[in-house]
């Protein structure tokens, strides 16, 4: 897929990994849009990359999703890819008194239910253009499971699935999909994460765009993909892995 001209919505492009890629998209000329819940972040990503166009939008919520889709609609009618970006990560023990069940919905929601909706809602536009991409960003710990963050665990692992079930049904259509698997990357959700190495977001946002030139179904980064393979070989390994030092 060529590299420029694109126009490219990205959920949770404020900060984070969705900045980073916000930013490589800009430098190879492509029209930006990001969307996130936090008005001074949104503020701050302009001021630093005045090209962007930024939209209030909580993805989890339904009214906020129509009016993006409604100004998509008519400001962006060339929109050509959906980065599925946003993500929140929680540290959940269900051994205690029992989990307060709006700290399951949250994370459900934003990490799967409200990527499954904005796919849906941007299809049609999507599927209009020549060419068009949607992209998710998974997480190793869809994989090799994370156990103090199962519901993350399992979000990434329902994103993934449902990756492959898009991509199987847009097989003969214009509209490709592509699932990054990214490496520890230093951001805001890892911050607590001490003494181990992490990739700077620009490094993996580079892999990223390179992977979409290539038409990659899927764009496994740094060690992901020696983990993947470890965990074929020996999963238990693979998850004391992950499970031993503090990882994303
Ligand atoms: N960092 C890693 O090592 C790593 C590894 C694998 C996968 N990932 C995945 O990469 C993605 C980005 O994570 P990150 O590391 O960049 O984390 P981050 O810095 O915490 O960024 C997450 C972004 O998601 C946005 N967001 C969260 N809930 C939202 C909602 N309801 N509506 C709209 N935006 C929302 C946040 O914006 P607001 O606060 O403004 O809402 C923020 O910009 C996530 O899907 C994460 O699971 C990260």
């Amino acid at each position: 897929m060529k590299l420029s001209n694109n126009t490219v919505l990205i959920t949770g492009g404020a900060s984070g990994i969705g900045f980073a890629l916000a930013k490589a998209f800009i430098e190879s000329k492509n029209t930006v849009i990001i969307c996130g819940r936090d008005r001074d972040k949104l503020h701050a990503a302009k001021e630093q990359l005045p090209q962007l166009t930024t939209f209030y939008c909580d993805i989890t919520k339904t009214q906020d999703l129509s009016e993006l889709q409604a100004q998509l609609s008519t400001r962006f009618p060339k929109l050509n890819m959906l980065i599925n970006n946003a993500g929140m990560q929680q540290s959940i023990d269900f051994t205690g008194t029992g989990v307060d069940e709006t700290r399951i919905d949250r994370e459900i929601d934003t990490n799967l239910t409200a990527h499954i909706k904005l796919t849906n809602r941007l299809l049609p536009l999507l599927s209009s253009q020549d060419t068009s991409r949607i992209v998710f960003i998974g997480s190793a710990l869809g994989r090799v499971t994370k156990h103090s963050t199962p519901i993350y665990s399992a979000t990434k692992a329902a994103v993934h699935s449902f990756a492959e079930s898009l991509r199987h049904q847009l097989a003969n259509t214009s509209t490709k999909v592509t699932e990054v698997i990214p490496d520890l990357v230093a951001t805001s959700m890892t911050q607590d994460r001490q003494n181990t190495k992490k990739m700077h977001p620009a490094t993996l946002a580079k892999s990223v765009l390179r992977g979409i030139r290539k038409n990659n179904s899927k764009i496994l980064v740094g060690r992901t993909r020696l983990l993947f393979g470890l965990h074929r070989l020996t999963p238990k390994v693979a998850e004391r892995i992950i499970n031993k030092p503090q990882r994303c």
